[in-house]
Parts: structure tokens; sequence; C-alpha cells
């Protein structure tokens, strides 16, 4: 309930088209969906948001079961995993990469790839069930860009001992959920995914809705371009756009949301919700006596692949934290120069081979 309300109260929703009922919502009806052709629709008067998008891991985060540099990370591979080491073992066969494993009877087609690859990527297999409701299976099995196949973030050691068990199962309302946050369209026909119509990745018109409907009336010679404006939001309600899937912090436990939880790094929102330079940025001021923004959009670009680097943070640190007429930081241990993210916002290792990067920014004890 409280999920929705504070939905209510962000002024344009992200692009969702996930339609309950027979609805089919495409761009249209007779063709198919790509990101190529909405992202060459926008470089036509967007060059400098579209010049690089198509490489950002927002826009390849779910990959199709034909992607043939994922399926090169699996096929042919044997995998151990867990407490007990069971094997797992991907084959492509005839077009389809399929699991086998030790105590599986029957091999499972690999469906879709969840994850751009920048940091993991996780195969995802669906079926429809006795309702014609779509379920998927979350394999056990997951490739890590530091690390090579191993078991998936959050799967128990004990993963694959009982006979069958090849993944984690999602009935219909997770596996859409799962889906929805990784794809720009998904239409539905009750709770079955249609996936002739899915336009995979998280692309312009899902943090920009309402786009193509601009772009069409632009196209006809409009200059009045009626698309909402990040920028006119404020920075609690932009960071709370980007965390309708980064999460926000009700969406967490109370004992989970603890700044020695490292889980907790997986959520870059919520740490950033979280720490005072976010919340009292209203206190600091520019040279030309306007108020600092913060938010996401300080240290992300959301067209560029490129992450920021510790150098742009360090400055993006310096000009809340420089005591101007000292030259000092404000940082009784280091002077101005130091690298602040070192201590400050530490990549955190998690339970398998995958890092984070700690948004509570804060003082660690
Ligand atoms: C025919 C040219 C044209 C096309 C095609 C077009 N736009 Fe625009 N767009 C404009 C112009 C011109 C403006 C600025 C108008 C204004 O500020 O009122 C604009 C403004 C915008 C803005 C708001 C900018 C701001 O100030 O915050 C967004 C977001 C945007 N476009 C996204 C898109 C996306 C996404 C697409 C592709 C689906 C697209 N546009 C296609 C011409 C176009
Ligand atoms: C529709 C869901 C969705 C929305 C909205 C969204 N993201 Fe993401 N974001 C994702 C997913 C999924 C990934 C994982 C990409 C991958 O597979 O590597 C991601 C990854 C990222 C990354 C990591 C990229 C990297 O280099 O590893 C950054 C940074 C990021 N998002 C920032 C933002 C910001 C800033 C906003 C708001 C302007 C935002 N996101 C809105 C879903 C979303
Ligand atoms: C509320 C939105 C949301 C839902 C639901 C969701 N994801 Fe994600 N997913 C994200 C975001 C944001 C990221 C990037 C941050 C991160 O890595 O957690 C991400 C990242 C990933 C990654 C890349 C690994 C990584 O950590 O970068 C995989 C794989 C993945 N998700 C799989 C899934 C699967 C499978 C499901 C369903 C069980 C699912 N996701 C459900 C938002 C979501
Ligand atoms: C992850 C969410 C996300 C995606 C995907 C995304 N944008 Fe944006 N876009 C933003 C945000 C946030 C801003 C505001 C930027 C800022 O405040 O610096 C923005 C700003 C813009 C602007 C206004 C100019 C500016 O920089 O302020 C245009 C035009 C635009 N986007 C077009 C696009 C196009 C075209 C695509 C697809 C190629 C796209 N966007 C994909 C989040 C996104
Ligand atoms: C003060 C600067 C800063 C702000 C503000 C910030 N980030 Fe980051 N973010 C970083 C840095 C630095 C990295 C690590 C980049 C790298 O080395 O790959 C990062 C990495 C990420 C990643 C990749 C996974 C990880 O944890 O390393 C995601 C996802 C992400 N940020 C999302 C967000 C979102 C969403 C917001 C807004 C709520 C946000 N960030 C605000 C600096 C920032
Ligand atoms: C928009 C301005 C702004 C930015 C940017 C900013 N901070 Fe802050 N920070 C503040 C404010 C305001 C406080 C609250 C205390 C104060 O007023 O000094 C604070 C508090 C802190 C604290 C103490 C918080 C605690 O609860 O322990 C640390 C540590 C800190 N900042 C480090 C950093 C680092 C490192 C960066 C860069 C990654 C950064 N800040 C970026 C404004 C900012
Ligand atoms: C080597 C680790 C380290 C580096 C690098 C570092 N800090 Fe700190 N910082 C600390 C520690 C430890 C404290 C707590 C000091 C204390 O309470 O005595 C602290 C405290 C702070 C505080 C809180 C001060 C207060 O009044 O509570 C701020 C703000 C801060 N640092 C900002 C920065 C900035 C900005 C940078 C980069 C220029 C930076 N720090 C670099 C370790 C570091």
């Amino acid at each position: 309930m409280k999920r929705w309300f504070l939905y209510a109260i962000i002024p344009f929703a992200i692009a969702t088209t996930v339609v309950v009922g027979s609805r089919f919502i495409r761009v249209s009806s007779t063709e198919t969906p790509s990101a190529t052709k909405q992202v060459a629709r926008c470089a036509v008067c967007h060059q400098k948001q579209t010049e690089a998008f198509l490489t950002t891991p927002h826009a390849n985060t779910l990959r199709s079961a034909n992607d043939t540099e994922a399926r090169s990370r699996f096929a042919g591979e044997v995998v151990r995993v867990g407490e007990l080491s069971t094997e797992f073992r991907y084959t492509d066969r005839d077009g389809r990469l399929l699991l086998s494993g030790q105590r599986l009877n029957t091999e499972l087609p690999v469906d879709w790839f969840f994850g751009s690859g920048r940091h993991a990527q996780t195969p995802v297999s669906v079926k429809l069930n006795k309702h014609g409701e779509t379920e998927s299976l979350e394999h056990h099995v997951t490739w890590y860009a530091n690390h090579g196949l191993d078991l998936t973030i959050d799967h128990p050691q004990s993963a694959g001992i009982r006979t069958g068990d090849a993944g984690n199962g999602h009935r219909p309302d997770a596996a859409i959920r799962c889906f929805g946050c990784h794809t720009t369209e998904l239409p539905l026909h009750g709770k079955r995914i249609d996936f002739e119509g899915v336009l995979p990745g998280v692309l312009c018109s899902k943090c920009h809705p309402g786009a193509d409907k601009h772009a069409r009336s632009m196209e006809l010679g409009n200059t009045t371009s009626r698309i909402n404006k990040w920028s006119e939001l404020t920075p609690k309600l932009s960071v709370a756009k980007c965390a309708e899937c980064h999460r926000m912090p009700f969406q967490v436990s109370a004992d989970e949301l603890s700044p020695m939880n490292p889980g907790l790094t997986r959520f870059a929102s919520v740490g950033l919700l979280m720490t005072r330079c976010f919340n009292d940025q209203e206190t600091r001021r520019d040279q030309n006596d306007q108020p600092m923004r913060f938010d996401c959009m300080t240290c992300h670009d959301p067209h560029r692949p490129t992450a920021p680097t510790p150098e742009s943070v360090n400055q993006i640190c310096r000009s809340c934290h420089q005591q101007r007429t000292k030259d000092q930081s404000d940082c009784p241990k280091q002077p101005l120069q130091s690298n602040c993210t070192e201590c400050h916002m530490p990549k955190v290792k998690l339970d398998s081979p995958i890092h984070f990067t700690d948004h509570w920014i804060r003082v660690r004890r």
C-alpha cells in the first residue's frame, strides 16, 4: 500500500507498459519494437544523448537467448557450485543453449539472460503454468565479469542438491516484476507475457515517459516539446524515480536498513537517501549563492556507458566540503587532495564475486 502511495506523489512515473488485461502495447502493431529503432529516432534531434547510449548497461540489461556474446559465456562450460559442488553443464545444441545437471532429469532451454554482463549475467528459463500464466526460473549459475561462472548471488549454498532443482522459481507476479525492471515494454495478456512484443533494456522511453508521442509531435514540426523534464524535479523526486528500480529505503526491512549491512550496497538509491550529504544539501551553496544540487546525475550520466572515476567524484565531494577560506577540507583526518571515495564511498565485496559501491556516504567506524 505504502509503495503505491509513494508512487502517486511522483509527478511522472517511469513509463510502465505493464498492462494488466488483454491490451497490447507496441510501437506499432505490425513492427517489432527494437532498441536500435527507438534510439535512431531520437538521434535525429538528440545527438548527445544517443551517440553512446546503446552501449550502456541499461540498454543491454536483458538479452535474448540468441545473444552470441552471452551464449559464449555458458556454452560448453561445466561448473560446480555451492557447498556440495553440484555440477551444472551448458550445451549449445541445434541453436539452443541447454542446461543439464547431476540431478536434473531433463535438459532445460535458456530463454533470456538477465544483466548486461558489466557485472554479471544470469540465464532465465520461462514456461507457462496450467493457467497459461508466465513463470520463470532464475538459474543457480551466473557468469561474473571478474570471475566466470559461479553460484548466483543470494542463492542457497544447497543449490541443486534436490532432484530437479535447477534454480529459483518465480511465480507469475514475481516473474513479471523481474522482466518489468529490465524491459521498456512488456505486453501482457493477463499474467502471460507476450514475448513477441517485449522491448528489452531500460531505454529512452522508460525514463522519459511519453517520448514516442513527443517524437511524433516534434517530427510533425511542433516547437514545444510537452515532455516532462527531469531537471524540474526536486532532488528527492529525481532519486525516487531512479529508485523505482534501484529501490527505496522502505522496500528493505528495518534490520536490513543499517550501515553495517553490506548487502544494502546493492541498492545505490537506498544508500544515497540515507546520507546526510543528500538530506542536508540545502545547507550548501555554490559561489553564486545558488543551492548545490545533489542527486544521481551529479555523478552519473544516464546516457553514457562511462562510470564515474574517483577523481571526478572527489571533485564533487570537495565542491561541498572545502572550507573556502582556509582551502582545507571538512575532513579532520585528510587534506583536500586526498581520495575521499576510498574511505567514505568504498567498494564493498558481498558473499559472491561481485562488488558494489557504498552510496551511504558517512564516517565509517
Ligand atoms: C524532430 C526532433 C525531435 C525528435 C525526433 C525527438 N525530440 Fe526530444 N526534443 C526536441 C526538441 C526541439 C526539444 C526541446 C523543446 C523544449 O525544450 O521545449 C526536445 C526535448 C526533449 C526532452 C526534454 C529536454 C529537457 O529540457 O529536459 C526530452 C527528455 C526528449 N526531448 C527526449 C526525446 C526522446 C527520448 C526522443 C526519442 C523517442 C526524442 N526526444 C525525439 C526534438 C526532438
Ligand atoms: C526501469 C528500471 C531502472 C530505472 C528506472 C533506472 N535503472 Fe539504473 N539500472 C537498472 C538495471 C536493471 C541495471 C543493471 C544494468 C546491468 O545489467 O548491468 C541498472 C544499472 C545502473 C547503473 C550501473 C551501470 C554500471 O556502469 O554498472 C547505474 C549507474 C544506474 N543504473 C543509474 C541509474 C540512474 C541514475 C537512474 C535514474 C536516472 C536509473 N538508473 C534508473 C534499472 C533501472
Ligand atoms: C525493482 C526492480 C528490479 C527487479 C524486480 C529485478 N531487478 Fe534485476 N536489477 C535491478 C537493478 C536496479 C539492477 C542493478 C543494480 C544491481 O546490480 O542490483 C539489477 C541487476 C540485475 C542483474 C545484474 C547483476 C548485477 O548485480 O549487476 C541481474 C542478473 C538481475 N538484475 C536479475 C534479475 C532477476 C532474475 C530478477 C527477478 C528475480 C530481477 N533482476 C528483478 C532491478 C530489478
Ligand atoms: C536511466 C534513465 C534514462 C534513460 C534510459 C535515458 N535518459 Fe535522458 N535523461 C535522464 C535524466 C535523469 C535526465 C536529466 C539529466 C540531468 O539532470 O543532468 C535526462 C535528460 C535528457 C535530455 C535533456 C537534456 C539534458 O541532458 O538535460 C534529453 C534530450 C534526453 N534525456 C534524451 C534521452 C534519449 C534520446 C535517450 C535514449 C537514447 C535517453 N534520454 C535515455 C534519464 C534517462
Ligand atoms: C557522489 C557520487 C555518486 C552519486 C551521487 C551516485 N553514485 Fe552511483 N556510483 C558512484 C561511483 C564512484 C561508482 C563506482 C563506479 C565504478 O568504479 O565502476 C558508482 C556505481 C554505481 C552503480 C554500479 C554498481 C556499484 O555499486 O558499483 C550503480 C547501480 C549506481 N552507482 C547507481 C546510482 C544511483 C541509482 C544513484 C542515485 C541514487 C547514484 N548511483 C548516485 C558514484 C555516485
Ligand atoms: C551537495 C553537497 C555535498 C556533497 C556533494 C557531498 N557532501 Fe558530504 N555532507 C554534506 C552535508 C551538508 C553534510 C552534513 C554535515 C555538514 O553540514 O557538514 C555532509 C556530511 C558528510 C560526512 C559526515 C556524515 C556522517 O553522517 O558521518 C561525510 C563523511 C561526508 N559528508 C563526506 C562526503 C564525501 C566523501 C563526499 C563525496 C563522495 C561528499 N560528502 C559529498 C554535503 C555534501
Ligand atoms: C584515509 C581515510 C579518509 C580519507 C581519504 C578521507 N577521510 Fe574524511 N574522515 C575520515 C575519518 C576516519 C573521519 C572521522 C574523523 C573523526 O571523527 O575524528 C572522517 C570524517 C570526515 C567528515 C566528517 C567531519 C565531521 O565534522 O563529522 C567529512 C565531512 C569528511 N571526512 C570528508 C572527507 C572528504 C571531503 C574527503 C576527501 C577530500 C575525505 N573526507 C577523505 C577518513 C578519511
